[in-house]
């Protein structure tokens, strides 16, 4: 009984640990969107606050997060390449970022 309580507890603090993970890694992807990338500049995004009119509105794209990454790391038309700009855990971040709170 002891015992499994124990393993209960440790699969709660595994999965609490995993959301905090993604959480931060949301907040990075946010501060790159309206920060370092400026994506805002161009993308009207509505958990951002940005209304950006030169690229496609995110909320209504919704992106999957692959395309999210392979625009960002490519870029797409008049959207420049971040490849090199951005790390590739800064582009993991700014994608699931999108494609996350693109969906709300
Ligand atoms: C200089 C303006 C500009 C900036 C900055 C910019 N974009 Fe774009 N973005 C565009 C334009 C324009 C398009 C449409 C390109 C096309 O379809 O020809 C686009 C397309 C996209 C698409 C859709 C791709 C597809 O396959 O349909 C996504 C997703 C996207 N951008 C995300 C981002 C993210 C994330 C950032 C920041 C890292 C960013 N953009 C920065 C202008 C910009």
């Amino acid at each position: 009984m002891i015992k499994k309580n124990f393993f209960s507890l440790l699969i709660l603090i595994l999965l609490i640990n995993k959301q905090a993970k993604s959480d931060s890694m949301l907040d990075m992807g946010k501060d790159i969107f309206l920060n370092k990338a400026s994506c805002s500049t161009c993308h009207t995004l509505k958990d951002a606050g940005s209304e950006g009119q030169i690229g496609p509105n995110l909320n209504d794209i919704r992106p999957e997060k692959i395309t999210v990454i392979n625009a960002v790391t490519n870029g797409i038309g008049v959207m420049p390449a971040y490849e090199g700009e951005l790390s590739k855990d800064e582009i993991e971040a700014v994608s699931h970022y999108v494609s996350t709170v693109s969906q709300q």
